[in-house]
């Protein structure tokens, strides 16, 4: 059975506090009805939101899909799940709940209240921080746009569009935001973030790693293993902001994240696993030729991936990350759990830079390098699904090991930039970068090959050669339940 989007029965809600209203036309718990200003402004948007799903969203027609949707915000039983036709999804705006006693917890502000409302000297800059993170969410539906033409499984797929509906909510969640606390400005805002477009030459997404095409399935477990591990952090950021409504968004948007990188880190293992068994089968590296991907290319795709999702965090030393963090409108990971003054203005760390072609050290003051403080820590939480890809390689007892690629590798934003590193780390001319980079990132001749083997897997319960079956299904479904129903022009 299947929920009507507009009218039809409504999941039921678990807790009164944290309850979400899907009687309206919009499903909220900020008692969006109480506003008819702002709930007028956002039903205009909303029929925005569906074309550029319709016109860019999921190019696979499909009848419905197994999806889960937020019913209430609270700790337990937030999500309910049922088919639905995708169109239909009940995209939503949800807050985590409010602490009434909220304080800002850093920066010169540390120890007053939380802010409700947006100060005006912050206002340009909070502003600025919603629309980058609000261009992020709808260019990554756009740059997977054709992947289930070519998914592994049905499974799989339905993996796919559950990310799809979420980043599309991501984008209402900022919508919200900016309609509801930045006036006309916002509102215009919010009309470009369906205006620009990744790879759009004329009107790009704002950062470089949401232009770039997410060219088969390989790397969109990558995508979704270090991209969307990019937005946990800047998420993490900003749900320690002063400004309580950002905070609770950002704070609901990151339970929804997790799932987006479990499918990555299953879906890099599954596919090392297939790798593994092929190479333990034939005796060979070269797996292609027996319908899997080798691992020296999937080491590639991983270098490639994690050197541009680095760049996301921008300049190691940036005065604006500094006047974010001591105005309050943005924190560390984790800020509350470290044990510091939570002002930083005396501290000191080191980082890396190049000098006559040499990495060399210096001391800078912690202010000005909170880019590198949370880049340092996505980098170490990348590393964890490394160990947990290499544990697969081990347990079928192979000798070879995937690894991350050196800080310095492939970058074009930081310290880096303008510079050639190699994966170890090792500083190069020019002339030996181009020589040798085709054995660190995928060249088409690879992009080539991986894309042969994406054939697409309809048949409940079978999958792509390529890959190993997931051990379990999604909220304790089998593997083979039915996820998706494809439309019948799906299926030619
Ligand atoms: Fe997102
Ligand atoms: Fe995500």
């Amino acid at each position: 059975m299947t929920t009507d989007a507009r009218t039809g029965p409504a999941p039921t809600p678990t807790g009164p506090l944290s309850q979400i209203d899907y009687s309206e036309r919009i499903p909220n718990n900020v008692n969006l009805a109480s506003d008819r200003r702002l709930q007028r402004a956002l039903e205009g948007w909303q029929p925005k939101f569906l074309d550029w799903w319709k016109t860019l969203g999921p190019a696979l027609p499909t009848k419905d899909v197994y999806l889960r949707t937020a019913v209430a915000v609270g700790r337990d039983g937030w999500a309910h799940f049922e088919h639905v036709p995708m169109e239909d999804y009940r995209w939503g705006i949800f807050l985590a709940e409010q602490d009434p006693d909220r304080k800002v917890n850093f920066g010169k502000h540390k120890g007053e209240p939380a802010w409700q409302e947006v100060p005006g000297e912050h206002r340009a800059d909070l502003m600025r921080l919603i629309v980058v993170q609000g261009d992020t969410e709808p260019a990554s539906v756009e740059q997977q746009r054709i992947l289930g033409n070519t998914a592994p499984s049905i499974y799989d797929l339905r993996n796919l569009f559950q990310v799809n509906v979420e980043e599309g909510r991501h984008l209402w969640a900022m919508v919200y935001l900016l309609h509801a606390y930045f006036g006309r400005e916002g509102r215009e805002e919010a009309e470009q973030l369906l205006k620009r477009n990744s790879g759009d030459l004329d009107s790009p997404r704002i950062l470089g790693a949401f232009n770039e095409e997410t060219t088969d399935w390989l790397q969109f477990f990558m995508f979704t293993y270090f991209t969307d591990r990019d937005g946990k952090y800047q998420l993490g950021t900003l749900k320690e902001s002063a400004f309580d409504p950002l905070a609770r968004t950002c704070e609901f948007m990151l339970k929804e994240e997790a799932h987006h990188m479990f499918v990555g880190t299953t879906g890099v293992q599954r596919t090392v696993e297939r790798t593994a068994e092929l190479m333990k089968e034939h005796g060979t590296d070269d797996v292609f030729e027996h319908g899997g991907i080798p691992l020296s290319v999937i080491q590639k795709y991983l270098n490639f991936q994690f050197s541009v999702s680095m760049d996301l965090f921008g300049s190691e030393q940036s005065t604006n990350a500094g006047n974010y963090y001591s105005s309050g409108l943005k924190g560390r990971w984790q800020e509350t759990r470290r044990k510091d003054d939570h002002v930083l203005l005396d501290d000191t760390r080191e980082m890396n830079y190049i000098e006559n072609g040499k990495i060399v050290q210096k001391t800078v003051p912690m202010l000005s390098a909170l880019n590198l403080d949370l880049r340092d820590e996505y980098a170490a939480d990348c590393a964890n699904g490394v160990r947990r890809w290499n544990q697969a390689l081990e347990d079928a007892g192979l000798e070879e090991r995937l690894f991350l690629p050196h800080e310095g590798f492939n970058r074009r934003v930081g310290v880096y930039a303008n510079h050639h590193v190699s994966p170890e780390g090792e500083v190069l001319d020019d002339a030996t970068w181009e020589q040798r980079k085709d054995a660190w990132l995928p060249s088409p001749e690879d992009r080539r090959r991986v894309a042969e083997l994406m054939v697409p897997e309809y048949e409940y319960g079978k999958f792509a050669g390529w890959i190993t079956p997931p051990s379990t299904g999604i909220n304790d479904q089998p593997v083979e339940f039915d996820y998706v129903h494809l439309a019948e022009e799906g299926l030619a």
